[in-house]
C-alpha cells in the first residue's frame, strides 16, 4: 500500500495559489503594465493567447488575484509596480457559453457588475439590464440591432465608471476565459470592437476587458476584425523551457519531501515538450512510486506505465482510433519509434520505405485530426506526447 500524501501537482486545474505558479515572468510583467496603465487612466485591453493546455487560465487567474491586491507573485518575481503597493481593481469573471449573442453577454456583464457594486457600496446599485439576463432563446428572433445593444451597454457602463471613481478603485476588469468558445463569426467581435471604441470616445478610462483563448481561434477572430488586434494587447504564452519545468517539479517534490535524480527532471521535461499539463500529470503520478523517498528512473517508468494503463488509457486509445487505419497507424508507429520529439519526414520515408508524396495527404489529415502537429517545414510531433509512450507500450492498431 502506498503512503497517503497531499498531491502538490494539479494536472486538471488552473493554478490558483501563486506559490505554485512558475515561469511567465515576462508575461506577468506585461500584465502588471496593463494594470499600471489602466490604474492611471490609460486603459489597455488584453488577451492571453496560446495553445491548448499551455497555461492561459492559470495566468488569467493570477491576473485577477494581482488586480484585486494579492502581491505574492509580484514579490516572487520582483516586479516593479511603479510605486503602487497593491492594485485595487474590482473584477468580474464571465464564463463563456456557446452560442451566446452580444446582447446576452452584455446583459450578463451588467448583472454581474450590478451585484458586485451593490456588495461593494452596500447600496442597491441600479443598472438597466435591458431585460437581458440569461439566454432567452425564444427572443432571439427579435434581437436588437448591434448598435443599439452597444449604445445601451456603454450608457450603463458610464454609471459603473463613475461609481468606480467615487469608490476610489483602480478600475473594473471584465475577465472572459475561453473566448474561443464564443461564436466569433457572429456579432460578438463587432460588439467588443464597438464597445472598446465607444469607451475611449466616452472617456471611460477605468474599465478594461481581459480575455484568454486558444491562438488559432483568436487569430480567426482577428482576421474577421483586424481592429481587435489593434485594440487588444496580445500576451502570448509560449512553451515552458526546461528550467521552468524543473521549478514546477522541484517545488512539488520538495513539498512531499522526496529527493530526485537529475535524469528524472530531464526526462519529464523532454516528454512534456514545454507543456505544463504533462509536467503535473507525470510529477503527480511518479510520487506514488518513490524508492525510499527518492524518485529515480525506475519510479518514472512505473509512473508512465500507470498513466498509460490507467489514467489516460481510454483517452489515448480513442486518439489512436481517431487517427484512422492503415497508413495513418503506420505513420504514427514510425514517429513513435524515433527518439526525438520532433520527427523529420525523411525518417518516416526510410522507416516506411515509401515516398513523401504517397503519404503527405495522411500527414495533413493527422494534423487536422489534432493527433500530430507541424513543428517546422517537414518536421512533425505528437500533439499529446504521451501518445508516443502509449504506442511504445501497446503498439498501434494494425
Ligand atoms: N505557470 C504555471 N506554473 C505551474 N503550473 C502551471 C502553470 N500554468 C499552467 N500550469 C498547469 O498546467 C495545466 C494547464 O494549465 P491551464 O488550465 O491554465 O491551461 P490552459 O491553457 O487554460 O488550458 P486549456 O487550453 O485547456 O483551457 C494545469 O495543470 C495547470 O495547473
Ligand atoms: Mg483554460
Amino acid at each position: 500500500m502506498s503512503k497517503r500524501i497531499i498531491n502538490p501537482f494539479t494536472p486538471q486545474k488552473p493554478i490558483d495559489n501563486p506559490e505554485y505558479f512558475f515561469g511567465r515572468n515576462n508575461e506577468v510583467d506585461s500584465i502588471i503594465d496593463v494594470l499600471y496603465q489602466t490604474a492611471h487612466e490609460n486603459p489597455e485591453h488584453a488577451i492571453i493567447t496560446g495553445d491548448r493546455g499551455i497555461g492561459k487560465s492559470s495566468l488569467l487567474v493570477q491576473t485577477k488575484r494581482i488586480a484585486e491586491g494579492d502581491t505574492t507573485l509580484i514579490e516572487k518575481f520582483d516586479i516593479d509596480t511603479g510605486g503602487i503597493d497593491n492594485f485595487n481593481f474590482k473584477s468580474i469573471w464571465i464564463d463563456t457559453v456557446e452560442n451566446q449573442s452580444a446582447e446576452e453577454v452584455a446583459g450578463y456583464i451588467l448583472s454581474n457588475l450590478k451585484r458586485s457594486i451593490t456588495i461593494l457600496s452596500k447600496i442597491d446599485f441600479s443598472l438597466d439590464l435591458f431585460g437581458v439576463q440569461i439566454a432567452k432563446k425564444e427572443e432571439e428572433a427579435k434581437a436588437k440591432p448591434i448598435n443599439e445593444v452597444v449604445g445601451n451597454f456603454v450608457q450603463e457602463m458610464k454609471k459603473v465608471s463613475k461609481k468606480v471613481m467615487e469608490e476610489k478603485l483602480d478600475g473594473i476588469i471584465i475577465f472572459i476565459d475561453e473566448i474561443d468558445r464564443m461564436d466569433m463569426t457572429k456579432d460578438l467581435p463587432t460588439f467588443f470592437k464597438l464597445v472598446t471604441e465607444s469607451f475611449s470616445r466616452n472617456h471611460i478610462n477605468n474599465i478594461i476587458f481581459f480575455f484568454a483563448g486558444i491562438s488559432g481561434a483568436v487569430q480567426k477572430m482577428k482576421e474577421i476584425h483586424p481592429s481587435i488586434s489593434r485594440t487588444f494587447k496580445d500576451i502570448v504564452l509560449h512553451k515552458l523551457n526546461q528550467s521552468e519545468i524543473e521549478l514546477i517539479l522541484i517545488n512539488g517534490f520538495d513539498k512531499v519531501g522526496f529527493t530526485y535524480s537529475d535524469d528524472v527532471l530531464n526526462r519529464i521535461g523532454y516528454m512534456s515538450a514545454g507543456f505544463p499539463e504533462p509536467v503535473h500529470l507525470l510529477g503527480g503520478t511518479i510520487i506514488k512510486y518513490s524508492d525510499n523517498n527518492n524518485l529515480n528512473m525506475n519510479s518514472l517508468t512505473k509512473g508512465i506505465e500507470d498513466i498509460i494503463q490507467n489514467k489516460k488509457n481510454n483517452e489515448l486509445k480513442n486518439l489512436l482510433e481517431e487517427a484512422g487505419s492503415g497508413k495513418y497507424q503506420q505513420i504514427l508507429k514510425a514517429m513513435a519509434s524515433n527518439e526525438n520529439i520532433n520527427v523529420p519526414l525523411g525518417y518516416i520515408d526510410n522507416y516506411l520505405g515509401i515516398k513523401q508524396s504517397e503519404y503527405s495527404m495522411n500527414i495533413n489529415k493527422l494534423c487536422e485530426r489534432n493527433i500530430i502537429k507541424k513543428y517546422s517545414r517537414g518536421i512533425y510531433s505528437f500533439v499529446d506526447p504521451l501518445l508516443k509512450e502509449y504506442i511504445k507500450i501497446f503498439g498501434v492498431l494494425e
